[in-house]
């Protein structure tokens, strides 16, 4: 049997990885920059992670959901302390589409609706809604097509204003990622996220905070939207929620009841998954990492915006984007062969950098002189390229031209 070719991928196999390091099956040493994509939240097998995982997969790995699991109550109240939303209620699941399809539904439920408002850009999975609230035709498929879903632009008040004036009896919820991931880093203002909330309000709609990548404290903050002071009805998680083990999970404002078998699964609020998931918890609490995100962060964007051939630097906390230019466009390519940096992208022309929240100064600064240093070299091969060319074309020209 073969793998069913889906992915263009680099010809490197990760045998070991600590921090924000990875190592290859030569041994070589790689900074992650891009967190497996943005997945790795506190830092590649840490210890505190290995050891709760290996005494749950001693005691008990899984079983289903017709019985207690007392694990999934201590995750619902650590989550809710953290993130400050102590009275919401918590499903778990296995996965970002998967949160967001249950999200999707559970506001259908709520409201009796069926219009969802997506925007320009947006990611949010690859199954049936999630997919389709996905801002790209070439990972629809026919059946996965709907005209339930409408894409509005984003960060656009009165555009999200005159639909509503139109459609409001219609519109069962509103999904939005606080900052877009694979859409670019685009980071959603705090007006347009007010906006949302007073509509969603005003018309009994349910706003969803899609926070599988821009969550989980990546922002500096533990939810992105909390960075325009408003409340979502439901916030939904995965990538660094199990910091490598597959969870993921939505939470649920008060006044959404539930009823038995409206949602349901198999496998998610396992046992090892909850072990997975409070470890990370517990070391993001310890040793501070959204405190650590806002501050490297921010000292890595700074350093970004220093460089002046980069454009548009952008992003919170440790998930950043930058334009390239098309003169440097070996530049990803080039940080991972040469400097053995992963870096993320986004089409056309992005760079996202995802790290691990734990990514410290010296390991940001890593990044930041290899950065330089490789567009320097770029620039260089440019400029003598640029050179000969100017050099043959005098050569071939007539002699007046050559000056001679
Ligand atoms: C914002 C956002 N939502 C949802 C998803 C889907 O998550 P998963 O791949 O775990 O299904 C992603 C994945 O990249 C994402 O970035």
């Amino acid at each position: 049997m073969t793998l069913f070719d889906v992915y263009p991928i680099n010809n490197i196999n990760i045998v070991k990885a600590r921090g924000s390091y990875v190592w290859d099956d030569n041994d070589i040493k790689y900074l992650d920059m891009y967190g497996g994509h943005a997945v790795i939240s506190i830092g590649h097998t840490h210890p505190h992670w290995v050891r709760r995982i290996e005494e749950q997969l001693n005691n008990i790995a899984f079983y289903s959901n017709s019985i207690k699991i007392p694990l999934q109550q201590q995750l619902a109240e650590k989550l809710g302390k953290i993130s400050g939303k102590e009275n919401y209620q918590l499903f778990l699941c296995n996965s970002g589409a998967e949160a967001n399809e249950n999200a999707l539904k559970l506001a259908s439920f709520h409201n009796g609706r069926k219009k969802i408002v997506a925007f320009t850009k947006a990611f949010h999975g690859r199954t049936s809604l999630a997919v389709a609230a996905t801002d790209n035709p070439n990972i629809v498929a026919p059946v996965n097509e709907t005209d339930n879903i409408v894409f509005l632009p984003f960060n656009d008040e009165n555009a999200l204003e005159e639909y509503f004036d139109k459609n409001a009896n219609e519109i069962s919820s509103v999904i939005i990622e606080g900052i877009q991931g694979v859409g670019g880093i685009n980071v959603a203002t705090a007006t347009f996220l007010q906006k949302i909330r007073s509509l969603c309000d005003k018309y009994n709609a349910v706003f969803i905070a899609d926070s599988v990548q821009c969550g989980y404290g990546r922002s500096g903050k533990f939810f992105s939207h909390d960075y325009s002071d408003v409340t979502a009805d439901i916030y939904t998680m995965a990538k660094g929620m199990g910091n490598g083990f597959p969870v993921g999970g939505i939470i649920i404002a008060p006044h959404i009841k539930p009823k038995h078998f409206m949602l349901g699964t198999t496998f998610g609020g396992n046992h090892l998954a909850c072990a997975a998931a409070l470890a990370v918890l517990e070391v993001i609490e310890s040793e501070n990492l959204m405190s650590n995100a806002q501050s490297v962060g921010e000292h890595l964007m700074n350093e970004l915006k220093n460089i002046p051939e980069l454009q548009n630097v952008r992003g919170r906390g440790l998930m950043i984007g930058f334009d390239v230019p098309e003169e440097l466009k070996d530049l990803k390519k080039n940080l991972l062969w040469k400097h053995h940096i992963f870096t993320g992208e986004a089409k056309p022309n992005v760079i996202r950098l995802l790290p691990s929240l734990a990514l410290t100064k010296e390991e940001a600064d890593k990044c930041i002189d290899a950065i330089k240093k490789e567009i320097s070299v770029l620039k260089n091969s440019l400029n003598i390229a640029k050179a000969n060319e100017h050099n043959s074309s005098l050569k071939n020209a007539p002699l007046g031209v050559r000056g001679l």
